[in-house]
């Protein structure tokens, strides 16, 4: 198993892309990220090389339930995609940087753009189990943050800025996409927590008193780290359930997989289209 030690640099870094490289052909230049349930994207791919993580030197290897654990690299709609079909979480004990190392290995291949998506608890009263909503920006509720330690300026500045971390102009891109599908795209701001507890009733008022649409356990770490490398992000959450407290009801991650499970035409259908016109 790889190792799981914090901070790896440049050389690791690029140890990894060179294996990666020897396996595929291609030079991706988007990346993408998906979360619980919505790894089918990955089926599509064309000319597909997958590459099993336990096999990348320096990749942490996932253990949850519903994420596979392997890349897949090839063609959507004519453009060259890495896919991280599964991904890693701090609550499974992972440093920030070690969740977000994969993102820095996607840099050095080539990646431009990184679309980040996950299953979320809707916070704002106004969504529906099973909206899909475009992530505006976020909130770190994690308390970590994947760049704390030494700055490999190589890699990017000290104080990155993070003013914009959610592409303006992809979120038109998705809105755009999403209006010629003729549905609704909710558009909110994400709370990224630990977990692996989903919240309490009292957490989750005090997430939409701060600004929160949704709330998960994961993206955060990945998209500091891409907005560090200078990558551009488009964020999707999808609605698998309200948040704690808001129906009368546990939340469990069976419903949130099901609720995947349900929308994920809807979700395939979305970024399909985004991937063909970026
Ligand atoms: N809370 C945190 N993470 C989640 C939730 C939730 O309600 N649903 C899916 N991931």
């Amino acid at each position: 198993m790889a190792s799981q030690t914090a901070h790896k640099g440049l050389a690791e870094i690029r140890e990894a892309a060179a294996y990666i490289n020897t396996q595929a052909g291609v030079r991706p230049t988007i990346g993408m990220i998906l979360g619980s349930g919505l790894g089918i994207l990955a089926d599509l791919v064309e000319n597909p090389t997958t590459v099993s993580y336990d096999k990348i030197p320096h990749f942490p290897v996932s253990t949850v339930e519903g994420h596979a654990g392997e890349l897949v690299i090839g063609e959507i709609k004519g453009k060259q995609v890495i896919i991280m079909k599964g991904r890693f979480h701090p609550y499974e004990g992972y440093g920030a940087e070690t969740v977000s190392f994969p993102v820095r290995v996607m840099k050095e291949l080539g990646v431009q753009t990184l679309i980040v998506t996950n299953a979320a608890g809707g916070v704002n009263m106004g969504f529906e189990v099973g909206d899909l909503m475009v992530i505006s920006d976020h909130i770190n509720m994690m308390f970590r943050n994947p760049l704390i330690g030494p700055n490999d300026n190589e890699l990017g500045v000290r104080f990155p800025d993070m003013s914009e971390a959610y592409s303006k102009r992809l979120r038109a891109l998705a809105h755009s996409v999403a209006a010629k599908q003729n549905f609704s795209l909710r558009e909110g701001v994400y709370a990224g927590l630990l977990g692996p507890t989903y919240e309490t009733p009292a957490e989750i008022r005090m997430m939409r008193t701060i600004g929160a649409d949704a709330v998960g356990m994961s993206t955060v770490p990945e998209v500091i780290v891409a907005r560090h490398a200078g990558i551009e992000v488009l964020g999707f959450s999808c609605i698998s359930n309200m948040a704690a407290g808001i129906l009368d009801q546990p939340l469990s991650h069976a419903e949130v997989m099901e609720t995947t499970e349900l929308v994920k035409a809807k979700f395939l259908n979305l970024v399909l289209g985004i991937v063909e016109e970026l």
